[in-house]
């Protein structure tokens, strides 16, 4: 099989045989197929397009080109959850507890954030001793026990993926369909999942814009999990502003901790119940999503879901006191035991009106400089800074009333143009905007 005849059946509009993908990805990652032969299938995907069946077979070679998680000796149906990246996106750490006290078994590979989005590896590493490496059969044996287990992803997930991501990015080929929707899918598929949860993000903050081009890549990754034998649902969720008020490591688990006691922001609990549903029906724990739903708001209220993130905390290590202390903070009593920063600002409304606008991006950007993010794989972050908000959409304010909250450790110089930023992400008008929605459409 040559590799220029493929590019030219694919620049041709033709469809690639299973056997000429497996060539391109196999050859690509033992370095027989140059960069510049791949770069020229890649721009010609982008504008072909690929059939399902192309998208299936991309996707399985690339979950084969390396580390394939066997989870079998885990009892039950694993159902992972994904979500394609959002701004202040706490929902992993409230669904891992919530979804195991409900019987379905949690055993998931998370990454570290990177730019504007964070990472749930982080976030764990804000609470005292948490440990996110451990060995297989640690891992199996910890879900076995008590549900749910989460650790860092490991370095030979998908080598194919991470070595076609680097290429696309710098061929302009980043956003096809089809490659992304085979990029997400590949880890997923060799992270082991029997079932898949996807929380694709829409709006401002999100990959995807617009609600059509996210129900298309839904549609897109719903058909590889249907043709490779992996029952696969997908959300499609607003990130038009943030989700729920918190961004930032410590201060997203202390927003988790609250919304497991039941006394979460809306949006964040409500997502939380809708992507949990569908995990316990792919898990095969409801017939329907309102049984599953009922379910688990019983877990949220009766104290069930609170308990086994404590029990999921101190398996790995961390320092489950700190679940009740964040509840007795809030309650005005004690001093709460996360890592919390040395400055807090505040920025205040400019004018009086309704707020239209929240730039999640904008936000999980200035969240970033004030430490919580990385700007490069290699940069340190400060798991106790980030962003606040006091408002959303739709919320009316008086001049200056306070917007958001900032926590830092850097200058009061560097946290003063980062409150500038704040303040311009915030958009106003004098018409109550109407409310968007939460979720759009849940593709099947
Ligand atoms: N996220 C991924 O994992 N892959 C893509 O191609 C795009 C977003
Ligand atoms: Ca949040």
């Amino acid at each position: 099989m040559r590799t220029v005849d493929l590019i030219q059946q694919k620049r041709d509009g033709h469809e690639l045989s299973t056997e000429g993908i497996r060539h391109l990805i196999q050859g690509y990652v033992s370095g027989d197929i140059p960069d510049y032969q791949i770069a020229a299938w890649l721009m010609a995907v982008y504008f072909q397009g690929m059939s399902s069946r192309e998208t299936a077979d991309l996707t399985m070679a690339m979950a084969e080109s390396g580390d394939q998680i066997d989870l079998s000796a885990i009892h039950g149906i694993k159902v992972d959850k994904h979500s394609t990246g959002g701004v202040g996106d706490t929902t992993t750490l409230v669904l891992a507890p919530l979804v195991a006290a409900a019987g379905v078994p949690v055993a998931k590979m998370s990454g570290r954030g990177l730019g504007h989005t964070g990472g749930t590896i982080d976030k764990l590493e804000a609470i005292r001793g948490f440990h996110v490496e451990m060995t297989r059969d640690q891992f199996v044996q910890q879900v076995n026990e008590i549900g749910a287990a989460v650790i860092s992803q490991s370095d030979n997930i998908t080598p194919a993926d991470k070595m076609l991501y680097s290429l696309r990015d710098v061929t302009a080929t980043v956003e096809s369909i089809p490659l992304i929707a085979s990029s997400i899918m590949s880890k997923k598929i060799a992270s082991g999942a029997d079932a898949i949860v996807l929380d694709v993000k829409t709006g401002s903050g999100a990959f995807m814009k617009t609600p059509e081009d996210s129900i298309k890549l839904a549609q897109a990754m719903v058909e590889i999990g249907t043709r490779v034998g992996r029952e696969t649902i997908a959300i499609i969720s607003s990130m038009e502003q943030p989700l729920g008020y918190a961004i930032g490591n410590a201060l997203e688990v202390k927003e988790a901790i609250l919304t497991l006691a039941g006394r979460g922001p809306q949006d964040l609990t409500e997502l939380s119940l809708t992507l949990g549903s569908y995990m316990l029906v792919a898990g095969g724990r409801a017939d329907h999503e309102e049984e599953a739903r009922r379910l688990l708001e019983k877990l949220l209220h009766n104290g069930h879901a609170l308990e086994k993130f404590k029990q999921f905390v101190a398996a790995q290590g961390g320092d489950a006191s700190i679940i009740d202390e964040v509840l007795k903070e809030e309650d005005g009593d004690g001093s709460g035991s996360l890592p919390t920063a040395e400055l807090k600002a505040v920025v205040q409304a400019p004018q009086a009106g309704c707020v239209a606008a929240i730039d999640a991006e904008a936000l999980g950007r200035a969240a970033m400089k004030l430490g919580a993010g990385r700007e490069t794989k290699e940069s340190k972050i400060d798991l106790s800074a980030g962003i606040v908000l006091r408002v959303k959409t739709g919320d009316r304010v008086q001049s200056g009333d306070v917007l958001a909250e900032l926590h830092s450790n850097l200058s009061q110089e560097a946290v003063d143009a980062v409150a500038r930023e704040v303040q311009a992400s915030i958009a106003f008008t004098d018409a109550v905007p109407d409310s968007q929605p939460l979720i759009y459409a849940v593709v099947s």
